[in-house]
């Protein structure tokens, strides 16, 4: 069983990913973090994110595991555990635009569909129902307001003690946005045949309810 899970940021994927991951008993792929992971070496590395060609090689040379420890998943870049280092508004805009680069999609979408292999499997992203796993038996887009999703980022990022304003979360997410779904290559979009649920209005307790309780009755059906 596949289910694929796609939608802007913020929309409560990854929560919601996790919680069904576990109770499920699935393999739980956060493809956001293999970007980030690729935007945060960029950054360290000073490289310019203009440099098209020497991310992909950079990406391409890069090696990505996702761990399950004590502590739950864990992204490790290089044999190195950098899970605390993706989730600044600096990586995240970095994710976001070396994800708009060809090469490296194509070399994160091997190893996504690799990971995947004949598991069970819950994964988010952008083109999990688009593209990485076009047969997925479940595919949700799951969306909300951009105003919504801004304020549970900013109280996540908060709760992180990252220095931010809600302001300032809303226009990085709203660039995102634009730069995700108008870029050439795999553009965030519902596949033909996923649901698409709007959680606007509700808190993440509601709607991770909501969905799981949709994930169930489609996995029984
Ligand atoms: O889901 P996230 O916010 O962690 O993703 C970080 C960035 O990576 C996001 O701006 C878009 C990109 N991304 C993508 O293009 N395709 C995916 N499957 C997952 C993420």
């Amino acid at each position: 069983m596949q289910i694929a899970i796609d939608g802007p940021a913020g929309a409560g994927k990854s929560t919601i990913s996790k919680f069904v991951a576990s109770e499920m008993g699935y393999l739980y792929i956060d493809t956001g973090a293999m970007y980030r992971a690729i935007g945060y070496k960029v950054l360290k590395n000073n490289i310019s994110l203009d440099e098209n060609e020497k991310i992909e090689l950079l990406a391409k040379e890069s090696e990505i595991e996702l761990k399950i420890t004590d502590h739950g998943q864990s992204i490790y870049l290089d044999g190195v555990d950098v899970t605390g280092k993706i989730r600044t508004p600096e990586v995240s805009m970095a994710a976001s635009r070396v994800s708009a680069i060809g090469g490296v999609r194509r070399t994160l979408v091997d190893l996504q569909r690799k990971i995947a292999g004949s598991n069970n499997v819950i994964m988010d992203g952008r083109d999990i129902g688009t593209v990485v796993l076009p047969d997925a038996e479940i595919k949700i887009f799951l969306t909300a307001s951009a105003e919504d999703r801004a304020m549970r980022r900013y109280l996540e990022l908060k709760e992180k003690g990252v220095e931010t304003s809600y302001q300032e979360v809303l226009e990085d997410m709203q660039k995102r946005d634009y730069q995700d779904s108008h870029r050439a290559e795999s553009p965030l979009k519902a596949a033909l045949d996923a649901t698409v649920i709007d959680t606007s209005g509700q808190t993440l307790g509601e709607s991770v309810k909501l969905i799981v309780d949709f994930i169930k009755s489609r996995a029984k059906a």
